[in-house]
């Protein structure tokens, strides 16, 4: 696995401002916007070209596209919603697909309820949007979703990861795939009940309020 932090003065001040608990939802969702086209910047560095003529008002010449098939970009609802726009703005044709998935509170275990996403996913690469990997219980259930429809290349996009979930993600992945992860922060520590610390609190209820 590797892993990227991106470190960068517009980073560090959006993420301040999103983790003061003052920062209301509308605001909250902006910036999320932004970071993410930030991140997205970076996380695309890899992403697959191929030659293409093209004709200018001068001359012909041979210039790059983004190969096919088409890039995956996969938000793991609900919280990944909230980055959807950002990464699709600097990668408009890419395939968007859905993965549905629940942190149960008390094993803190990722539970899929459901998937919107192709059959096959060989040759495929793949973009994971979720703004915390906390446990990495999410994240390594939505890998290994991909993984089982023949995906080997998956780059996660995250705002934050906490030290612990990042370790438990390097050690269930291992060299299987080819998993990088990219983000603007690695905090401190997990709290009792899972949360980054310091963190920005629910990122779900964050971006869209507390649903009962
Ligand atoms: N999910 C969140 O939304 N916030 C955390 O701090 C951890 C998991």
């Amino acid at each position: 696995m590797r892993l990227h932090v991106i470190d960068h003065p517009l980073v560090a001040h959006k993420l301040t401002v999103l983790r003061n608990q003052e920062t209301a939802s509308p605001t909250f969702r902006l910036l999320v916007d932004e970071l993410v086209t930030l991140l997205a910047y970076e996380a695309t560095r890899e992403v697959r070209t191929e030659p293409h003529m093209i004709t200018t008002p001068v001359t012909t010449t041979v210039g790059t596209r983004i190969a096919d098939p088409r890039p995956l970009v996969v938000p793991i609802l609900r919280a990944g919603l909230g980055m959807l726009d950002g990464m699709t703005r600097l990668l408009p044709t890419a395939e968007v697909g859905f993965l549905g998935m629940q942190r149960d509170e008390q094993t803190f275990e990722a539970v899929t309820y459901a998937n919107r996403l192709p059959d096959d996913l060989t040759g495929r690469q793949c973009f994971l949007l979720d703004p915390m990997l906390a446990t990495g219980g999410t994240l390594i259930a939505a890998i290994n979703f991909l993984f089982d429809r023949g995906a080997r290349d998956v780059t996660a996009v995250c705002l934050l990861a906490a030290p612990e979930g990042l370790d438990i993600l390097d050690k269930a992945i291992g060299d299987r795939v080819d998993v990088k992860v990219v983000v603007a922060a690695v905090d401190e520590r997990l709290d009792e009940n899972g949360y980054i610390v310091p963190g920005l609190g629910d990122a779900g209820d964050r971006l869209y309020g507390v649903v009962d």
